[in-house]
């Protein structure tokens, strides 16, 4: 019998994130030589920008424990950044940098009282994570039939449910499984709502530099007073392993308060986010013509293999939002739940294994972005396909920098990603 004794927080409730359960287990099938369709995991893969990578080598040496908030230039270089970008006001003082969102949104939570409001389906790590603070979790109910749109009603109606006291609303725009992005009357008819509720808003805007048409719009525009905006490196510029989030607080005595409680936490657990990174990020936020133009590049090819995996599903009659930023699709199958059900496939679960059990197609059931198990939604990344290595990635950058056109990009370039559409085409038939 084991002698190690664990804390109740991480017994049953929690189970290893599953993003990262279904990347290793493709890999076991990959080390046994099977063929997988990898949609399941969202990383950014393009080549990191080689001004990123000097800056990185060049800032090898900064090896000092560092401030807990970030170095003061680069507080600076993101709140001019982020004003620019996100159209709002800021100050050096309201920026903390930290070892990537994820962390900052944990010491966030941790910090603030209140139950937790997620929309749904919302990203994988929000609810575990509060789970593990023991907070409440409220979930605002949605639907596939009107692709899980939210509402201001519906965020006022769950509001109403939840404890009396401060609450935490977490929105996520472009959004992490959906592809959706909330508009600005949308944003101004919340921001009404938790302004009138006093519910916080932790807008997660870590996709907002991959917007695919229109612009991008921050919840900080709107609810400056109670936004706290988070970002980092991870997805626009494909260094979700470098480990560098930051969070915009609120303007004045409030963020200022708020900082210094996160902080107490950031240097408790993590004491900086790492030095050569920190200095490295200076490039990222400096403005830089040729960063700025790789941004853009990155995010057209996004959106072009995004929309193109969108469009082949609808063609395939399988209907999911149309993706305005990011890179992710959340079809729907409840509209084939009896033939499905006579594979013995009843939930997401069940779809998601049977596919990758089956059909060789890695994907992340709605399950664990909180939808009913029994909704049968799926969550697809157009990342990973055409790009598992760093040698595919620099390819497709190449071609499109010769000059082929997007269709012919994903008609001759993009063979994982057409053959992925072939096996759900299989798969669709079969039932
Ligand atoms: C919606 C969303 N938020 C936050 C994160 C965490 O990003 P990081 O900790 O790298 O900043 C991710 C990563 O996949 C994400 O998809």
């Amino acid at each position: 019998m084991s002698k190690i004794s664990l804390s109740s927080a991480i017994g049953s409730s929690l189970t290893p994130s599953p993003t990262l359960y279904i990347n290793e287990r493709v890999k076991a099938l990959w080390a046994a030589g099977e063929t997988v369709y990898h949609l399941g995991f969202g990383e950014a893969r393009f080549p990191v920008h080689p001004k990123m990578a000097q800056a990185l080598a060049e800032n090898a040496h900064q090896n000092s424990y560092l401030p807990g908030p970030g170095i003061p230039e680069l507080r600076q270089a993101a709140s001019s950044y982020y004003a620019q970008k996100l159209g709002i006001e800021l100050t050096p003082a309201q920026v903390m940098v930290g070892p990537g969102s994820k962390a900052l949104l944990y010491a966030l939570l941790m910090v603030l009282d209140g139950d937790v409001i997620l929309p749904t389906p919302s990203w994988v790590s929000y609810a575990p994570q509060a789970r593990l603070l023991h907070k409440e979790v409220l979930r605002i109910p949605s639907t596939p039939a009107d692709f899980h749109r939210l509402t201001s009603e519906g965020l006022a109606r769950t509001l109403a449910q939840s404890a009396q006291g401060q609450h935490i609303l977490v929105l996520n725009s472009p959004n992490n499984p959906s592809g959706q992005m909330l508009p600005a009357d949308l944003l101004a008819e919340l921001a009404e709502v938790c302004r009138a509720t006093n519910t916080l808003v932790i807008s997660d805007e870590l996709y907002g530099l991959i917007p695919h048409a229109q612009p991008h719009r921050s919840m900080a525009e709107f609810y400056p007073e109670g936004t706290i905006v988070l970002s980092g490196l991870s997805k626009h510029l494909s260094l979700g392993g470098w480990r560098l989030g930051v969070a915009l607080l609120p303007p004045g005595e409030d963020g200022a308060r708020l900082l210094a409680a996160a902080n107490k936490i950031g240097s408790e657990i993590w004491s900086c986010a790492p030095g050569p990174v920190q200095y490295a990020a200076l490039t990222a936020y400096s403005g830089d013509a040729e960063i700025e133009a790789y941004i853009a590049e990155c995010s057209h090819l996004h959106a072009v293999r995004t929309r193109y995996l969108w469009q082949g599903l609808n063609e395939l009659d399988v209907p999911s939002a149309e993706p305005q930023g990011g890179f992710y699709v959340y079809p729907n199958f409840d509209g084939r739940r009896a033939a499905l059900a006579a594979k013995k496939v009843h939930t997401s679960d069940d779809l998601a294994r049977h596919l990758l059990d089956e059909w060789q197609i890695a994907t992340l059931p709605g399950s664990v972005f909180g939808a009913p198990p029994e909704e049968l939604s799926l969550r697809l990344a157009a990342s990973y396909v055409d790009m598992e290595t760093e040698e595919k990635a620099q390819a497709i950058l190449a071609w499109k920098r010769a000059g082929i056109d997007d269709e012919t990009l994903m008609s001759d370039h993009a063979p994982m990603m057409n053959r992925s559409l072939i096996q759900f085409q299989r798969f669709l038939q079969s039932l």
